[in-house]
This record gives structure tokens, sequence and C-alpha cells, in this order.
């Protein structure tokens, strides 16, 4: 029996790991400990809502009184952070909301657990926070020794894997972000590592890649582009659509996410990745060659979509994540090729035509307004 706030459990990410967790384990009760801003949807969770295992709390993580009250209500044992504000465009606009809630609101949950769980001692104890590769910086796309990019490499579990530079984020790399979202990332990071040094907190850090999947917010790459595809407007391809990302699909996260925080050692940091580097542009003709094809219009109809606007300020070139550590240690892997991943990701989107339409007119919100009042 144990007692899990899962913070951001309404977002993308969050919601696969709270209906992991409320399906697995049924032993456990999993509270989901959400604000519900703009990237909250509790119909991303519609189908385990039901569950006696599963609790949702409107909260917000920088209400220190509320997160503490609740522990202490609720006998919390553990926590797994995935709370944020996720959008790197959204950053550069409004970097004060970024510090707020991912810096003041990771300190805020860090202070509730301490203050909670240390005068009953740590033994039992988890605080494990969700981070991104984003903190690492940027990567260079050429050899050191001149020869030119994409290479053939060897990932961790011993199959080929193209790659656009000889270099990776490894766990022990220099912390160089670039964005006010990566920035505020890093410094939550630092918190945490902070409080498990300073006070014992048992705490643990992963940094994963670029996740895709079924429930994404449509202001991110893939989802906003299946959608455009779909209604025929316009691609924004930012820059040349050169840059680079690592893509994982969000359940191999989430199953990531479940055996770290099981099996993973205090205190440490792993990187959570799938070997997958792929520059936008390819990306996004395969988006385009997919919903072409499932549609049932002749593939590559929709090519002409693609617009090529200013490029996005500070844009990161590459992130590339090293996660043999992971699979060395705990053993995880990814279950999915990237084919079969962006195939069954562009599928949902086609069938949940209602979960995007409720998400772009803004019905989602409305839904839920007068279920939960503010705190
Ligand atoms: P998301 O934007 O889809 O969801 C964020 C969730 O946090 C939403 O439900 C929102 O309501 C909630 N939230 C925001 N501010 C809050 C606050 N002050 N109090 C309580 N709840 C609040 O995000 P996501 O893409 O699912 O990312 C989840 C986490 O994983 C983030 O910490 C992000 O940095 C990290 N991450 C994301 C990716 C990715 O590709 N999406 C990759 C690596 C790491
Ligand atoms: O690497 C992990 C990170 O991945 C997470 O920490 C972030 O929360 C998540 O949002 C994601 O960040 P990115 O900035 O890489 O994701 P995004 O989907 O916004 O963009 C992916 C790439 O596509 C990036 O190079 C910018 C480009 N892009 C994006 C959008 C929205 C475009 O060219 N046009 C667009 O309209």
């Amino acid at each position: 029996m144990r007692t899990i706030i899962i913070t951001g459990g309404a977002g993308f990410i969050g919601s696969h790991v709270v209906r992991l967790f409320v399906n697995k384990y049924p032993d456990y009760k999993i509270i989901n400990l959400d604000k519900l801003t703009y990237a909250g949807n509790l119909a991303n969770l519609r189908d385990i809502e039901d569950r006696p295992n599963y609790k949702f709390v409107k909260m917000d993580i920088c209400d220190f009184e509320g997160v503490l009250e609740l522990m202490r209500a609720e006998h919390v044992d553990g926590i797994i952070h995935l709370a944020a504000e996720s959008h790197v465009d959204r950053s550069i606009k409004d970097p004060f909301t970024f510090a707020q809630t991912n810096v003041m609101g990771t300190l805020s949950l860090l202070q509730a657990a301490k203050t909670y769980w240390e005068p009953m001692g740590w033994e039992g104890k988890r605080f494990y926070h969700i981070s991104t590769d984003e903190v690492y910086g940027a990567l260079e796309m050429t050899d050191p020794s001149g020869i030119e990019p994409p290479f053939t490499t060897k990932a961790s579990s011993g199959k080929h894997h193209l790659a656009y530079g000889s270099k990776f984020f490894t766990e022990d790399l220099k912390y160089q972000p670039h964005s006010p979202y990566s920035a505020a990332k890093a410094s939550s990071d630092h918190f945490v590592r902070a409080f498990h040094d300073t006070y014992g907190l048992p705490t643990i850090v992963t940094n994963c890649s670029n996740n895709y999947g079924p429930y994404q917010f449509p202001e991110k790459l893939i989802p906003l582009f299946i959608n455009n595809i779909r209604h025929r407007k316009p691609l924004p391809v930012y820059g040349k659509g050169e840059n680079v990302r690592d893509w994982l699909y969000v359940e191999d996260h989430a199953r990531a996410i479940d055996l770290i925080f099981h099996k993973g050692v205090i205190g440490d940091t792993y990187n959570i990745g799938g070997f997958n580097e792929w520059k936008n542009i390819d990306i996004i003709k395969v988006l385009i060659g997919t919903v072409d094809r499932l549609l049932g219009r002749p593939e590559g109809a929709d090519m002409d979509l693609i617009t090529y606007v200013t490029d996005r300020a500070g844009h990161d070139l590459r992130y590339a994540i090293d996660s043999s550590k992971l699979q060395r240690e705990l053993g995880w892997e990814p279950s999915l090729q990237f084919e079969e991943g962006i195939e069954k990701t562009v599928r949902w989107y086609l069938d949940n035509q209602d979960w995007m339409d409720n998400v772009t007119s803004g019905d989602y919100q409305k839904y839920y307004e007068n279920m939960y009042s503010n705190r």
C-alpha cells in the first residue's frame, strides 16, 4: 500500500503516468494534483476517473500550505512531479510564469515533502522529479573529425541508429540551458539535488527527450501538424526545419518512470530516450505521408502545406539522449519502433477528433470548471 501524489496528471505525460499507475497498482492510492492550466485536461483520464484508487485534487503546486495539508491528510509517501509549464515558445513570451511554476512550484513541493517526512524518517519515502534533456543545451551536428552527419552508430541496445552528431547527452554533462523554459527546469533540478544533498530528502531526477503520442496539447509539433494536415492548414516550419529532436513514445516514458520510481537509486539521475533522432522536416514529411494515406488522399498530396517561417529565438540545434545507463542498470528499453509509434499516434488523433475539437475550441476547460472550485 502506498499513497502517491502525481503532479501534472491532467497533462500529456502525466495522464499516461496516472493511467499506468492506477491500472497496474490497485493497492496504491493515486492522487492527481493539478492546477488545470490551459494544458490540463481531465478528459485525458476519463477512462480511469471512477476507479476507487484514483483521486483528483485541483491545486497549485506553489500552494505550500495546501500541499502540506494534503500530504498529512492522505499520508502521502511518494511524489512523482511532472507539473510544469512545458512549452518553449510560451516561455519566450512569458518567462515569469515559467520561473514561478517550474522553480517556485518545485521548491514548494520539496519543502512540503521535507516538512512532512523528515520527523518520521526518510525510509520508504520518494520524491521523483521529471525533467527534460533541454537542460543540457544543444549539441553540434558535425563530427569533430570533420565527417558530415548523419552517422550510423550503435545504440546501447545493440541496434543501429542514425545520429546527427558524435556527441550525446550523458548524465554527467554540464547544464547549459538556452530557453527560459529549460533555464527554469534546470533550476528546479538543482533545487531537487540540493534538497537531497543538504537535508537527505530521497530524490531521483530523470531527463527525458521529446515525447509523442495521444493526448498531447496541440501547440506542440506533432499534434499541431497532424491537425493542420487534416484541415489542410499551413504547417509553420521554424527556420529551415533542420533542427534535430530525439523522439520517444509517451507510454515508453511512463514505463521508465514506473521502473525508476520503484527501482532507481536514491540521489541518482537517469537519462531517458529512445536513440531516435529526426530532423524536423523529415518528421513533417512522414506525418504528411501518414495522414494522407490514412485519410485516403493521394500520398504526399499535402506537401505544399509546408511553410517556412521565422526561426524560434535561441532555437536549439540538436538534442540526442544517451540512455545507456538506464538500459544497463535497470534493463529499460523502448518498446516501439518509431514507424509503429507514429502510425499509432496519427491514427489516434484522426480517430479522436472530438478530443481535438474540444481542445481547440476551449470547451475542455468549460466542462470541468463547475466541478472543482478553486482553492
Ligand atoms: P503539459 O504541459 O502537457 O502538462 C503540464 C500539466 O501540469 C498540466 O496538466 C497543467 O495543468 C499542470 N500544471 C501546470 N502548472 C501547474 C501548477 N502551478 N500547479 C499544478 N499543476 C500545474 O506537460 P507535459 O508535456 O506532459 O510535460 C510534463 C513534464 O515532463 C514537465 O515537467 C516537462 O518539463 C517534462 N518533460 C516533457 C517532455 C515532452 O516532450 N513533453 C519531455 C521531457 C520532459
Ligand atoms: O526535449 C524535451 C522537450 O521537448 C520538452 O522538455 C518540452 O516540454 C517539449 O515541449 C519539447 O520541446 P520542443 O521545443 O523540442 O518541442 P516542440 O514540439 O515545441 O518543437 C519540436 C521541434 O519542432 C522544435 O525544433 C521546434 C519545431 N517546431 C515546433 C512548432 C510548435 C516547428 O518547426 N514549428 C512549430 O509550429
